[in-house]
């Protein structure tokens, strides 16, 4: 037996060296192979925007081209690394002849197709990080080969099937990366086999059934990610002791259940520990402090908990984790009062979300201390009390709910200080008193929301001009009176606006009709009077407008039938009067209600409201007159002759009139094809101002109003537009804020020749795009495009801005995925707008279980819901440990 394994192993040595032997002398040719593999490699690629590929040419040697490292002692191809290149095509076959190449790295380009099998002859491989790119099909089954792998990051591609049980055979590897792909089945146990693992992340799946419990034993782990897939089962007793390394451990949104082992206090190196999305049960440790390194927390939306009155001591020992940012333990059953013991928390903590519990009791005196607080969620308990004033000391706070209480008192003025607020929660409480006039002072609010309590007075003028509102302002059942200011028309980027059941009077100012970007206007249940104002005309993206139950008079305006987006319009119970327009949604009864105006008529005969009677009496009239001209004379006969002459010929021009509208009606998607034609002057090179992989950008007049726009018009040849054009209006529906381009509309229809046609309308940016600024193309505009630091910084902000505005501040976090100076454009006030949301990406979008999201209470706005991992990690991470 022993002397078999000598002689095996001396076997395989001499072949070994055999085999190096032959490889050394094959080295003169393998340097000519190598150069061919790699023309092979340009040859395959299809986009290069900072044309790398030009540089691999004849002019030097190709172990001196861009992101190729040569051994120096054969020169054979060592290191290929095209990281952040933009590069885009399929990787060649003949990669597998880069025999020598020990690390490949492609991360974070749009490479596509399969990944080639022939990797498999890539024998001497170590590291392939393809992460961050659009690589589909299967894991290629023949990287079973690459045994020498220590770091395999294929994370955030399309790869589908299941996790190759060969996996386990590549006994070297430290990390694996699969995180965010379409993988399904079970994770094998094989894994478990990987005896050096430290980075285990396979985040955003599809995977599913339990995790084998062999992988819980490799004791090297320190990062552990398997959040958002269908993942079920408990979390091992013992894990705290078979995993002492884990700094990070997440598996949020999946189907664990069972308790939190009182074992992880174990793992004192513990830094995320993130379960949100599950059904767990039971409590936290009582000790769960001694982790003393955790920055973040996260068990939200579980069934922890008793409701108990002690309920939330744990939160005690959380004093001593000094570096904690993050505690989310929102949507649990938690019970009992806030203790003391949480103003002394870390003055670190940036997000504090405890929100949808059975909590009691008051806001603790001395939150203030949490002076780094950015999100603080407390909605939907059973808190009582008034609202402290030292909330308003919070100067970092940019998000407050305290919603669906039980509060009362005022709302303190203070909270005016929190400059940097731009989401304010109030509603379903019992606040009473005035709205403060100092809430203006927020001027980053882009939500302010104080439905249903008891506030009365009126609404201060100074609140209703906060500019930057633009998810949206809703002030509805309280009892407020007097009339809405004329100031209201600086809410010039708000989305929603909400005044319903109160006791509004007066008439609607005519500067609503400065809210152009209004979506959702609810004025019902008020008692406002006189006419819709003729501004309103200017809201043209009203998707919904409810003016019941007030006293409004006059005609209904002809141009509500001219919005394009409108849904659902709710005129009843008002005093509206005359002849209902019968264009745009007035053809659609079960859209429009107008039931209690008793003066109203015509309209579709489905509305059933009697015709109009303007037109019988003036026929009437003539009837009459022709009754007194008969007997006068029949001199006139020539003349009664000619009357019914024209009478007849009236009627038949109104029929063909009526006749062409239908027809008109009928051509609408091609008239805003029309349209969009027309204002480019035909998409003519002279309106081009732009044009780049997903189509070209238009300068236009648009004929309704004169208003000057930007008409991206997508080249659906390209692969991926189409998509991209859904992705984009999908991004720009759900999201608005100042320093965000602003669509105006979407056209998807067919042009003059019947092929398909998708186009995206926006407000158009005068002063161009900031990489015209910084880079201009010829002298005389380097001359006037110049940037003072001041207005470089100002950009930067506003950029940032509209960034932080994406990632925190939306429903769901959105990825612009391609911010660049190209991108970024800048309006007649030199204000930068983020634009092309084509590659953008929603981060929860893959999300299994987004559906028991939905199902989380309306209440549960404050919460933080899983934070998905980074996938970066893994290289950093990888070359960390791989160095030291
Ligand atoms: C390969 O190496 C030989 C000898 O070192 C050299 O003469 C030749 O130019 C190299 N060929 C390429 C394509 O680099
Ligand atoms: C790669 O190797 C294969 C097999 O050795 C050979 O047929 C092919 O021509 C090589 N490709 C290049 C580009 O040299
Ligand atoms: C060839 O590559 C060199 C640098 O590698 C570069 O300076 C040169 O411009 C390239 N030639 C062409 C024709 O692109
Ligand atoms: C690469 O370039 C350096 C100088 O830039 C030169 O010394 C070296 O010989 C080149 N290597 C090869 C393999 O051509
Ligand atoms: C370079 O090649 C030689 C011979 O094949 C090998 O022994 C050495 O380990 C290689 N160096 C590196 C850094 O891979
Ligand atoms: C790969 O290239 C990128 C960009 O050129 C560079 O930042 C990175 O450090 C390189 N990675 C390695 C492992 O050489
Ligand atoms: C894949 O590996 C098998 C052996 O495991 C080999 O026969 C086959 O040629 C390899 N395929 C490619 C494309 O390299
Ligand atoms: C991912 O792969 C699936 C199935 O292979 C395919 O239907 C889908 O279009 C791909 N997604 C992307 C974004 O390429
Ligand atoms: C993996 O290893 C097992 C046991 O050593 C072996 O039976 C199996 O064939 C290997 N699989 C592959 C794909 O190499
Ligand atoms: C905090 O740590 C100290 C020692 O560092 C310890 O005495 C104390 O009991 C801890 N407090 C909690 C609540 O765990």
């Amino acid at each position: 037996m022993n002397f078999n394994r000598k002689s095996f192993q001396i076997l395989t040595s001499f072949l070994l060296l055999c085999l190096s032997l032959g490889s050394n002398s094959a080295t003169a040719a393998g340097n000519v192979t190598d150069f061919h593999a790699l023309l092979d490699f340009k040859n395959q690629i299809v986009e290069d925007p900072f044309h790398i590929m030009s540089l691999w040419n004849d002019s030097i040697s190709h172990c001196n081209w861009t992101g190729i490292t040569c051994n120096i002692s054969n020169g054979r191809v060592m290191y290929l690394n095209l990281s952040s290149q933009g590069l885009a095509g399929t990787v060649t076959p003949s990669i597998g002849n880069l025999t020598f190449l020990t690390r490949l790295n492609l991360l974070s380009n749009s490479f596509y197709g399969e990944f080639p099998q022939e990797v498999g002859r890539l024998l001497r491989l170590q590291r392939l990080n393809i992460d961050y790119n659009n690589f589909g099909g299967r894991i290629p089954s023949n990287l079973s080969r690459c045994t020498e792998l220590t770091g395999l990051s294929a994370g955030a591609n399309n790869f589908t099937g299941t996790i190759p049980t060969w996996i386990g055979n590549l006994s070297s590897l430290v990390g694996i990366s699969l995180s965010v792909n379409n993988l399904h089945g079970s994770i094998p146990h094989e894994i478990g086999s990987l005896s050096s693992l430290t980075f285990f992340g396979l985040y955003g799946n599809y995977l599913s059934g339990t995790i084998p419990s062999s992988i819980y034993n490799i004791s090297s782990i320190f990062y552990f990610t398997v959040a958002q897939n269908n993942l079920d089962g408990n979390i091992p007793a013992n894990i705290g002791f078979t995993l002492p390394n884990l700094q990070v451990f997440a598996g949020g949104v999946n189907s664990f259940t069972g308790t939190i082992p009182a074992s992880l206090l174990n793992a004192s190196k513990l830094e995320v520990i993130d379960f949100a999305i599950n059904g767990l049960t039971g409590t936290l440790p009582r000790n769960i402090g001694i982790l003393n390194r955790l920055t973040r927390l996260n068990f939200e939306d579980n069934r922890l908990g008793t409701e108990r009155a002690d309920g939330l001591s744990f939160l005690d020992s959380l004093v001593n984790c000094t570096v904690l940012e993050t505690i989310g333990l929102g949507g649990n059953n938690f019970g009992g009062k806030l203790p003391r013991s949480i103003t002394n928390f870390s003055k670190q903590l940036r997000t504090f979300s405890i929100g949808s519990n059975g909590i009691q009791g008051n806001i603790p005196v001395g939150i203030s201390n949490l002076d780094n607080m950015a999100k603080l969620g407390l909605e939907g308990n059973r808190l009582t009390g008034i609202v402290p004033d030292e909330l308003g000391m919070l100067q970092n706070l940019i998000e407050l709910y305290l919603n669906g209480n039980k509060f009362s008192g005022r709302i303190p003025s203070s909270i005016g200080n929190l400059s940097s607020l731009t989401k304010l929660f109030l509603e379903e409480n019992n606040f009473e008193g005035t709205i403060p006039a100092s809430l203006a002072k927020c001027q980053k609010l882009l939500t302010l929301s104080l439905y249903s309590n008891n506030l009365s007075g009126t609404i201060p003028k100074e609140v209703i001009s906060t500019s930057s509102l633009s998810i949206y302002l809703d002030v509805s059942h309280n009892a407020l009176s007097g009339t809405l200011p004329y100031e209201v028309g600086k809410l010039v980027n708000l989305g929603k606006l909400v005044l319903s059941e109160n006791n509004f009077s007066g008439v609607i100012p005519s500067s609503l009709g400065s809210c152009t970007i209004l979506e959702q206007l609810h004025l019902q249940g008020n008692h406002f009077e006189g006419n819709i104002p003729q501004t309103l005309e200017n809201l043209k993206v009203l998707q919904d407008i409810d003016l019941s139950h007030n006293n409004l008079s006059g005609k209904i305006p002809e141009f509500l039938g001219d919005f394009k987006v409108l849904r659902h319009l709710n005129l009843s119970y008002n005093d509206f009067e005359g002849e209902i327009p019968k264009n745009g949604i007035f053809k659609n009864a079960s859209s429009i209600s107008i039931y209690g105006n008793k003066k109203l008529c015509g309209g579709v005969p489905e509305l059933k409201l009697p015709a109009c009677t303007i037109k019988k009496a003036s026929l009437q009239r003539k009837v009459l007159a022709l009754k007194v001209v008969i007997p006068v004379a029949l001199l006139i006969f020539l003349l009664f002759l000619s009357c019914f002459i024209i009478f007849s010929c009236m009627i038949k021009r109104s029929r063909n009139g009526r006749s062409m509208s239908t027809a008109t009606n009928n051509l609408e998607l091609e008239i805003s094809y029309s349209e969009i034609a027309k204002c480019t002057g035909g998409f003519s090179q002279d309106n081009l101002i732009g044009s780049g992989s997903f189509g070209s950008v238009y300068k236009g007049t648009l004929s309704s109003d004169g208003s000057i726009v930007a008409v991206k018009v997508l080249n659906l040849e390209q692969r991926g537009a189409s998509r991209s054009f859904i992705d984009e209006c999908e991004v720009l529906r759900s999201i608005r804020h100042r320093n965000l381009l602003k669509i105006i509309t979407a056209i998807s229809s067919l042009d003059h020749q019947g092929n398909e046609f998708k186009a995206l309308v926006f407000e158009f940016m005068s002063n161009g795009s900031l990489e015209d600024w910084l880079h201009p193309t010829n002298t005389l505009q380097y001359q006037t495009k110049t940037l003072t630091f001041i207005r470089r910084l100002n950009i930067a902000i506003d950029v940032a801005c509209a960034l932080e505005y994406l990632h925190h501040s939306c429903e769901t976090s959105i990825v612009h995925c391609d911010i660049k100076p190209s991108n970024v454009l800048l309006d007649n006030d030199m204000v930068a707008h983020v634009g092309d949301f084509g590659l953008a990406t929603f981060l929860f979008q893959e999300s299994s279980n987004v559906s028991r999201q939905s199902h989380r209470s309306a209440n549960l706005k404050g919460s933080i819901g899983y934070i998905p991992p980074g996938i970066f990690l893994t290289s950093l991470v990888l070359n960390f440990k791989l160095h030291s």
